[in-house]
């Protein structure tokens, strides 16, 4: 079965999107995105993501003349036709803006530009948010943080990023966990990080250093509400990081999941931990409240 996509307008097999080579997002990376995860047909914290890509757009000055109606409604066609198309029953929807074709390369925003919207779905690989019986566990590697100063923005230019990632794959582990040269943890190149200290779950406060996580932000409201964990949004040191009881990566493709390795060395027992254990099961009764 076929892979349909969204682009400008038009739903269509995924093969026959096509833009033209002068829009600013192939040229420039000029644009934003959203990654939002469907487990079973049902999209997790749609209006959280709508309004994230909203406000990127807004950081970026894109003005295309869509509502949260109209995304709301793309992602629901997007699930359902690819749902029915069978690609699979757990798909991450993506959604795109970006600024545009334009006649001539100038860098500077041009008035007038029609967005490039397109979305399609894919596959979204077994991870610890398909179902609370699922329990993976990553290995990482550490390293300086050397992206741009926005990352608060969820960009398309996601070269840095990637980078990093590859510099995770390229050492054996699964993900680079980031820091800047005070030391203080960012996030990882595609997932928020949280620890465990003594019972306290605590991440990095948000600023333009990290992506406001959907996950993070559902993790943190989740433990607030439903839990009686404390919680602290500080900066962490890597140090912390190091001799932590637990450390999480939260993101829309794997939810919450365990680091159990850090540059090679045991996180604690080097097993997921006992918190997560606790938690994962009140995170995945409340994944769909949002
Ligand atoms: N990435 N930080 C970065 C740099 C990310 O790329 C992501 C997610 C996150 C977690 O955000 P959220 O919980 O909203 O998914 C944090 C997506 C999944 C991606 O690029 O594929």
């Amino acid at each position: 079965m076929q892979n349909i996509a969204f682009l400008n307008g038009e739903y269509l097999p995924l093969e026959q999107a096509r833009i033209s080579p002068l829009d600013r997002g192939f040229l420039f990376g000029e644009g934003v995105y959203e990654v939002i995860p469907a487990i079973q047909g049902r999209a997790i914290a749609l209006v959280p993501h709508i309004h994230r890509l909203l406000q990127g757009m807004r950081a970026l000055e894109i003005k295309p003349a869509w509502a949260m109606d109209d995304w709301r409604n793309l992602c629901e066609a997007l699930i359902e036709k690819n749902t029915d198309a069978s690609i699979s029953s757990n798909l991450g929807i993506y959604l795109h803006v970006s600024r545009g074709a334009d006649k001539r390369r100038f860098h500077a925003y041009p008035e007038g530009l029609q967005p490039t919207i397109f979305g399609f779905a894919f596959e979204l690989q077994e991870s610890c948010l398909h179902s609370p019986d699922i329990k993976k566990t990553l290995s990482v590697i550490t390293a300086e943080d050397l992206r741009w100063q926005r990352c608060h923005i969820k960009s398309t230019s996601l070269l840095g990023n990637v980078m990093h990632f590859q510099q995770g794959q390229a050492a054996g582990s699964d993900e680079a966990i980031l820091h800047n040269a005070n030391g203080n943890v960012t996030e990882a190149s595609a997932a928020n990080v949280f620890l465990v200290k003594d019972g306290t779950v605590i991440t990095p406060p948000l600023e333009q250093q990290l992506l406001p996580g959907i996950t993070r932000m559902m993790l943190l409201d989740i433990l607030r509400r439903h839990t009686e964990i404390p919680v602290e949004e500080r900066p962490v040191q890597l140090q912390e990081l190091r001799s932590a009881d637990e450390v999480w990566l939260t993101s829309s493709t794997k939810g919450v999941t365990p680091v159990t390795r850090i540059d090679g060395e045991p996180v604690a027992s080097g097993e997921a931990g006992e918190l997560w254990q606790r938690l994962n099961p009140v995170f995945h009764q409340h994944k769909f409240d949002y």
